[in-house]
């Protein structure tokens, strides 16, 4: 079975201790960091900018998972690269012509994924998925950290790794929202290998490290399987 990458998400962990919870999931073996950026339109909540991407690209080495829950993101993401996003996610819900922001994030030298909510169907990103690097599934409608994951994002998953099979195409499938120890071996087997994980990562149950621990275990109890 391939590597399953687990990808922290920042938004609940303690920000007034960022640097720190960052160090915590890279020593615990995270395999990239999650960056939700939110501006306020797209989503209600506003989150951080390019100024917090480049702090936090100083003090980790993880490639960072940028995900612009942000309208109009053609008119962001030169500073995001620049502030050292190694993957730059768009939403295909906020691009008008999502195959120039593609051509001009692979410009900037990034690596480029497209996000579908859950109610947008997959034909809105049919015609570009042998132009990204990784296909991110929302299991949650995005705006927030903690929410229940919507099971029906699995057949989502499954239909998408379908559809790319047909095609040939392998790029990544991340899940994003809602992934915990009870449900990542579902999303797995779905077909997701990347798996964004907030609140089952950073929160007062357990530490990252336990969190982290408990998320490997589970995962390589699947592998072994
Ligand atoms: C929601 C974000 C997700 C969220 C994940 O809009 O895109 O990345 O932070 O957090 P959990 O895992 O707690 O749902
Ligand atoms: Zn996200």
């Amino acid at each position: 079975m391939t590597h399953i990458k687990i990808a922290p998400s920042i938004l609940t962990a303690d920000f007034a201790r960022l640097a720190d919870e960052v160090r915590a999931v890279e020593e615990a073996g995270a395999d990239r960091l999650h960056l939700d950026v939110m501006d306020g339109h797209f989503v209600p909540p506003i989150t951080f900018g390019a100024l917090a991407v480049a702090a936090i690209r100083k003090i980790t080495r993880l490639p960072l998972d940028v995900h612009l829950m942000i309208e109009h993101p053609e008119r962001h993401v030169e500073d995001f690269a620049k502030a050292g996003a190694s993957i730059l996610n768009v939403h295909v819900e906020a691009c008008d012509d999502l195959p120039a922001i593609l051509k001009q994030l692979r410009s900037l030298g990034c690596r480029t994924g497209v996000c579908v909510n859950p109610p947008t169907l997959l034909s809105e990103i049919d015609h570009v998925l042998d132009q990204v690097d990784q296909v991110v599934v929302m299991a949650v409608n995005p705006g927030w950290g903690g929410q229940a994951f919507i099971p029906e994002t699995l057949a989502k998953v499954r239909d998408l790794r379908a559809l790319l099979a047909s095609r040939g195409l392998e790029p990544e499938v991340e899940i994003d929202g809602g992934v915990k120890v009870h449900n990542c071996v579902e999303c797995v087997q779905a077909g997701a290998n990347v798996l964004v994980v907030g609140s089952a990562v950073y929160n007062n149950e357990a530490s990252v490290g336990e969190n982290m621990r408990a998320l490997r275990a589970t995962l390589a109890e699947l592998a072994a399987s």
